[in-house]
């Protein structure tokens, strides 16, 4: 057939195809090193306004980050994205949950009051699940406070006697602003391990307790806030307003607009429409693309890269469209670094090397979803399959997701199931453990692969990093051959699960 199109250009044309690389492409080039990997700093802006001191993000999927993955991912230094799969108000509570989290002042204190009976405070403690509680009167001034040693049978104290009666009336307090340190301080000096906060009046406006001073040391890498509440990301649709407000004023930190295509007219406007609304940070994704990437650099505060390279998705092979992830990932950090906006990798990543390898192609931080869905804090039960213990992990774009309300990621309405056309798979995942663990296995690799390049810092790294092309034959060179695996390692195995 004759091209009737006017188009000056033959469609063999077309298919002078530019090449488009992923990670088992290519390789770092070693170069000579002084650096010690355990050594190598982490730390990344991972959109405009916020710094981690581990590049890695859950992904937004309803069996990879809630309330517990935001926790934990947060208090190791990286960044939890809430999925969306869920109403406004749950997406809010979780918000609170984890801000909340690591709360060095409870402001939510449970107290007792001075007229009930031991048995009743006794029972109430036992309920919230707390040891101690204040003692106040009704204008909330602090008269005392009472603990399980205080109302112990041994001390012969009836259960119908009134708390007033059995409580500890003399109370250290301190002032609001009381820093960790003193707070420590006190509670060494006079043998107790809560110190409520009081104003002028002796009014209580809050608890501090050892116990949360002591965590707070102990996750000396987190993620937090100027207040020092841990940080949370939270995946909104473009046209989601509501959900991108309710976030925003709930305190979460960055808002990703999740759409599996984002350089689209709609979806930019919606998103930049968002951004003018709220104080988090806004970052746009997905995108693939420098022409997308230069679509959104006037107002995004960040840019997520992945069309199509997740475990689960089936978008290329359903669609016939996508970019191979490392080029997708160069391409958009071309334009991305000019506008110092960060670029954050998504989907696609196996190994510890594929992370780093990511971040020397123009990344500054990686987001995974199948690498984390098997741990612990992941949503959802194991599960035994012929004696092997799974989690269960699907697309957002699967069948299952898309019923439970995500299927707008893929410009789609609600449509009946038979209707649905899915871009992703429902699936498992070996269980793992603690996110903990896979958390030192990923990035003890990344700064691995920084010491064989000889780069210090993250922002060196990428500018040291060079590449090496890689041959079927280097690829499978570079996998353990010519054995018989006889012990699992904990950051291999030859599927990349
Ligand atoms: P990994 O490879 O880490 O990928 O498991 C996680 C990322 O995959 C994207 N995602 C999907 N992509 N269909 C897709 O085409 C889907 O159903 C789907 N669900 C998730 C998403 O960007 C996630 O962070």
């Amino acid at each position: 057939m004759l091209n009737m199109a006017n188009d000056p250009e033959p469609f063999s044309e077309k298919l002078r195809v530019p090449e488009a690389l992923t990670f088992d492409d290519v390789l770092l080039r070693p170069r000579e090193s002084t650096v010690e990997p355990d050594e190598a700093d982490t730390s990344t802006m991972v959109s405009r306004n916020v710094r981690l001191n581990l590049p890695v993000l859950t992904a937004a999927m309803d069996t990879v980050t809630e309330g517990d993955m935001a926790i934990a991912v947060a208090r190791h230094g990286g960044l939890g994205v809430l999925h969306r799969n869920m109403p406004v108000e749950a997406t809010v509570a979780e918000v609170e949950r984890v801000k909340r989290a690591d709360e060095l002042v409870i402001r939510d204190v449970v107290t007792a009051s001075p007229d009930q009976t031991v048995r009743e405070v006794d029972d109430m403690m036992n309920q919230e699940g707390v040891s101690g509680a204040p003692v106040v009167n009704e204008d909330g001034e602090v008269l005392g406070i009472i603990s399980g040693t205080d109302i112990r049978p041994y001390l012969e104290v009836g259960d119908r006697d009134k708390v007033h009666e059995a409580m500890t009336d003399e109370v250290i307090t301190a002032r609001e602003d009381v820093t960790p340190r003193n707070a420590l301080e006190l509670m060494y000096e006079h043998k107790i391990e809560r110190v409520p906060l009081v104003d002028d009046e002796n009014r209580l406006l809050g608890l501090i307790t050892m116990a949360g001073i002591l965590q707070r040391r102990e996750y000396d890498m987190a993620s937090r806030d100027e207040d020092g509440h841990l940080r949370v990301g939270v995946a909104v649709g473009p046209s989601e307003t509501d959900r991108a407000r309710a976030a925003d004023e709930a305190g979460a930190d960055i808002l990703f607009i999740d759409c599996a295509h984002a350089h689209n007219r709609s979806v930019i406007e919606d998103a930049r429409s968002i951004k003018r609304e709220v104080d988090a940070d806004v970052v746009v994704g997905n995108i693939g693309t420098r022409e997308a990437a230069a679509a959104v650099v006037d107002f995004a505060d960040g840019v997520k890269v992945g069309i199509g390279p997740g475990s689960i998705c089936t978008t290329r092979v359903v669609t016939g469209a996508g970019m191979p992830q490392i080029s997708a990932i160069a391409q958009v950090a071309d334009v991305a670094s000019q506008h110092d906006v960060p670029v954050i990798a998504d989907g696609g990543i196996r190994y510890s090397g594929d992370a780093i390898k990511a971040i020397g192609a123009g990344a500054d931080a990686v987001m995974l979803g199948s690498y984390f869905a098997g741990t612990d804090e992941a949503p959802g039960r194991v599960i035994t399959m012929q004696g092997k213990k799974y989690k269960q992990y699907r697309g957002m774009g699967s069948v299952g997701a898309m019923k439970s309300g995500g299927g707008d990621r893929y410009l789609k309405d609600e449509q009946e199931d038979d209707e649905l056309v899915p871009e992703g798979v429902e699936a498992a995942t070996p269980y793992k453990g603690t996110l903990e663990s896979e958390l030192h296995q990923l990035v003890g690799g990344m700064q691995s692969g920084m010491g064989y390049v000889g780069a210090e810092s993250l922002p060196e790294f990428k500018r040291r990093a060079e590449f090496v092309r890689v041959s079927s034959a280097g690829q499978q060179e570079g996998h353990p051959h010519d054995v018989v695996i006889t012990d699992e390692a904990p950051n291999y195995s030859p599927d990349g699960q």
